[in-house]
């Protein structure tokens, strides 16, 4: 059969992993294809760097607008990131018919609504494994292989950086800065590494993954976002004595009134698989009705391990191209006929525990009155740790861990707790999950 023809949109770091791979297995890619996939255009700023890349075996250009309008071209893998250039490219690809790879989170989570609708209309394929959790095929088990299931939750460690953040500084005391430069060197962090650190890129992928799980719209905009720059190592400590680990976790569940859909820094008791999960490893914990809780662990970013994600999405376009669109897997798992508007619950809704660290003077009376606050909001405690002042200090920590309990209320006792005159400075509040 004739070779399908890619072409490609950006060859850097998961871009040239592509190309790599791709060549590397094309033999054993074709005899699962059914056909051959081949590259035959690449488009980047750098030609230089692209020629070195693709050895002179392609065609290059610095215009990706020529690709996306070339009419010998089936499929194109946007690999450029952001939602700028990208969507345009996207969109006139989608418009002349062409199916669409893309690993770039941003653009599907905040213009996934008008890119699908825009596909559906074209009976094109947008397919988008390697947005979520890098190598793990997490939207393919979401979509096709839990389809049985009615979703209850989804908790993934789903930022590669961020992880890799947390462990090096737990295992090695490094300091932020220093790790966060290692990251970006190999080639983990994101374009802006902002969007890793405060939350932003794991919010992107939660939100994709929320839509899938719920059959909702993809509505980044409605996601909490509360990224790792806050944590401080004394809490990182107090959580190991406690027995637990924190992990920026996404969290998306399903409750009673709505979809909770967050990314908060999270303890997890340490005995659990997830917490255990190091270094720029991804990790995706889903309940499912039928199956109950299954583990998704692996590679979530770099070059290889994301570009097995992309070319997994090249042969399922390979093989279902000629398929009657109506029969393919929808892009979102769900009908589009089929999406409810169950809401996205404001954060002041959400259920969960909390850590709470506070620093008081070392008086009398301090613990019976944090004690009523809380009992007084029906916030039960689940344990506490109380440590003796420093020598030659007056002021000690107080550590408490909640039961479950509506944020809204444990902002309100967190408040009051803060006006008790023996409290110093703002209570330190972590989300705690325990992920049973
Ligand atoms: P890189 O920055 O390494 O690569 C992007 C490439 O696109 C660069 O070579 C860049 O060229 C090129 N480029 C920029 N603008 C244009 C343009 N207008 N036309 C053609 N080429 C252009 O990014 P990554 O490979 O890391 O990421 C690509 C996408 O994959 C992003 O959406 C990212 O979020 C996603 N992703 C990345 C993962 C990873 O591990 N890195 C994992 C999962 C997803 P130049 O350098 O000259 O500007
Ligand atoms: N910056 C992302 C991460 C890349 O660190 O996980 C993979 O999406």
């Amino acid at each position: 059969m004739k070779p399908i023809k890619v072409g490609l949109l950006g060859i850097g770091t998961v871009g040239a992993g592509t190309f790599t791979v791709l060549a590397r297995n094309a033999e054993e890619i074709r005899r699962r294809a059914g056909r051959p996939i081949e590259i035959t255009m690449v488009a980047d700023l750098d030609t230089a760097r692209a020629k070195q890349i693709t050895g002179g075996k392609v065609e290059v250009v610095d215009d990706a607008n020529i690709i996306v309008n070339h009419p010998d071209i089936d499929i194109v893998v946007e690999l450029i990131g952001g939602y700028g250039i990208a969507r345009q490219l996207v969109m006139t690809a989608i418009a002349n018919g062409k199916h669409v790879v893309t690993a770039n989170k941003a653009l599907l989570a905040t213009h996934g609504t008008e890119i699908f609708r825009a596909a559906q209309e074209k009976r094109v394929m947008v397919a988008f494994e390697a947005a979520v959790a890098g190598g793990i095929p997490i939207i393919k088990a979401l979509r096709e292989g839990l389809t049985a299931n009615r979703i209850q939750w989804i908790a993934g460690i789903i930022n590669g950086t961020t992880n890799f953040i947390l462990s090096e500084m737990r295992d090695k005391g490094l300091d932020f800065d220093v790790v966060l430069k290692e990251a970006q060197r190999l080639g983990y962090a994101e374009a802006d590494p902002t969007f890793d650190i405060e939350g932003i890129d794991a919010a992107h992928k939660a939100t994709l993954m929320s839509a899938i799980a719920f059959g909702i719209p993809v509505q980044f905009d409605k996601a909490y976002v509360e990224g790792i720059t806050g944590l401080q190592a004394a809490d990182i400590r107090y959580a190991e004595q406690l027995g637990y680990r924190i992990k920026l976790l996404g969290i998306a569940r399903r409750a009673a009134n709505g979809i909770e859909l967050r990314v908060h820094p999270t303890l997890i008791p340490a005995n659990r698989l997830i917490a255990n999960v190091e270094g720029a490893m991804n990790a995706v914990l889903v309940h499912g009705d039928a199956v109950g809780a299954t583990l998704y662990y692996g590679k979530g970013a770099g070059a290889e391990p994301t570009a097995s994600a992309v070319i997994a999405d090249l042969v399922d376009i390979t093989r279902l191209a000629t398929a009657d669109p109506e029969h393919r897997v929808p892009y979102l798992a769900f009908q589009p006929d089929a999406m409810t508007d169950t809401p996205i619950l404001p954060m002041d809704e959400i259920t969960t525990s909390y850590y709470l660290r506070i620093r008081v003077a070392d008086k009398l009376g301090v613990m019976a009155d944090i004690t009523r606050i809380l009992a007084d909001a029906a916030i039960s405690i689940d344990a506490m740790l109380q440590k003796e002042p420093a020598a030659g200090e007056t002021e000690a920590d107080i550590i408490i861990l909640t039961h479950k309990t509506q944020e809204k209320k444990a902002k309100q006792a967190i408040a009051a707790i803060e006006a008790l005159e023996a409290v110093s400075g703002q209570v330190a509040r972590i989300r705690l999950e325990s992920l049973g």
